[in-house]
């Protein structure tokens, strides 16, 4: 399948770019206003008492800022960060290699850390609570375990599905911040200050029209702009306007509310084939040939926030404005009960 030019998910090119449009402290980050507050505290007040940050989880959509934030608190603390992800993990013997490397103070930054191994993730639990770990030596009945002091460090985790946390895991974190998708107003900003990085003349009502269609996620806004530029230079004089902004979304089936082909299909199905639902997670994902978690943690949770997708104990259904934003009739009273 083509890639989804407005799919949250990362390619290569994007992690150049992600690095490149990256913002390098809290006062470039662009949002997140309230929570951005709290951490400038928690840092100021870690550097105070020359301690590490307490741990931090980041939960939210791809393509939100999680992996920028983890970047940004290191920096502003002036430690290191030591990236790796959950499934990378992959036992005990690697999770004590990635502690004992650690400074003091430094950042240990586990991506989708919901796909640590049950084994992986208890032994992080004395590691994170008092900077210990367990540590078997020898084999058989000759096997013995000796515990081994780390340096203080944070743990920050990023994770697309907090509901996938255990409760033990969750609640070691000090500061939990939920991530949601940003207002057009925002992404403009973010689409002026990426235009400035790569040197793009842009026209307000340009970075407008771009910042409408990309889902309220600055990665594809940021993607969405590339591929403007690409239209701006060929077709025009390089210039971006509302109109190039338009006709590049047009050309990509990108529509005003942002929605893209694969959005629509997910619609349309449940419309078409479910009678607007309800319809099983599971029926849905096999109905779209797209594995369950990429539904849910992908597509799902804009269509949920924008109201085109509804959740109901017995499935999704598609709501009245799914209907409207496809111009299908709703279906008339005799037809069922959908929006009871
Ligand atoms: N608040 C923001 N201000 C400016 N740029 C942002 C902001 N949030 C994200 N970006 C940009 O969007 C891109 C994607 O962000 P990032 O890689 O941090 O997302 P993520 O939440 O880690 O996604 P994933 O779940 O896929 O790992 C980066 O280029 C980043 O610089
Ligand atoms: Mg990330």
């Amino acid at each position: 399948m083509a890639e989804r030019v407005i799919s949250p998910g990362e390619t290569g090119d994007d992690d150049r770019f992600d690095r490149l449009f990256r913002p390098g402290s809290l006062d470039e980050y662009v949002g997140q206003e309230k929570h951005k507050d709290n951490l400038k505290v928690f840092v100021q007040a870690a550097r105070r008492r020359r301690e590490p940050l307490d741990h931090i989880l980041f939960c939210g959509p791809p393509g939100l800022g999680k992996t920028t934030l983890a970047h940004i608190l290191a920096r502003e603390m002036g430690v290191t960060l030591h990236a790796t992800s959950g499934p990378a993990v992959e036992h005990k013997g690697a999770l004590a290699g990635l502690l004992t490397k650690l400074e003091e103070n430094d950042v240990l930054f586990i991506d989708e850390i919901h796909r640590l191994t049950p084994a992986v993730e208890e032994s992080l639990y004395p590691a994170i609570e008092s900077f210990k770990i367990d540590i078997m030596t020898g084999d058989g009945p000759y096997a013995t375990t000796i515990q081994l002091g780390l340096k203080p460090f944070t743990l920050v985790g990023a994770t697309t599905r907090t509901g996938l946390l255990t409760a033990p895991l969750l609640s070691r974190f000090g500061y939990v911040m939920r991530l949601d998708f940003y207002p057009v107003e925002e992404l403009e900003q973010i689409v002026q200050r990426s235009s400035r990085l790569l040197d793009i003349p842009i026209e307000p009502a340009g970075a407008r029209e771009i910042a409408a269609r990309s889902r309220g996620t600055p990665r594809v806004a940021n993607r969405l702009l590339r591929r403007v530029r690409d239209f701006a230079e060929v077709l025009g004089d390089g210039r971006i306007t509302a109109e190039i902004a338009r006709k590049t979304s047009e050309r990509l089936e990108i529509d005003a509310a942002g929605l893209d082909e694969m959005d629509r299909r997910l619609l349309r199905v449940i419309i078409d084939h479910y009678d607007g639902g309800p319809v099983g997670i599971d029926t849905l994902a096999a109905a779209l040939s797209e594995p369950r978690d990429t539904v849910e943690d992908v597509y799902e949770p804009f269509l949920l926030q924008q109201g085109f997708l509804g959740r109901t104990p017995r499935g999704r259904i598609a709501t009245r404005r799914a209907y409207e934003h496809l111009r299908i009739p709703l279906p008339g009273p005799d037809q069922g009960n959908l929006f009871s």
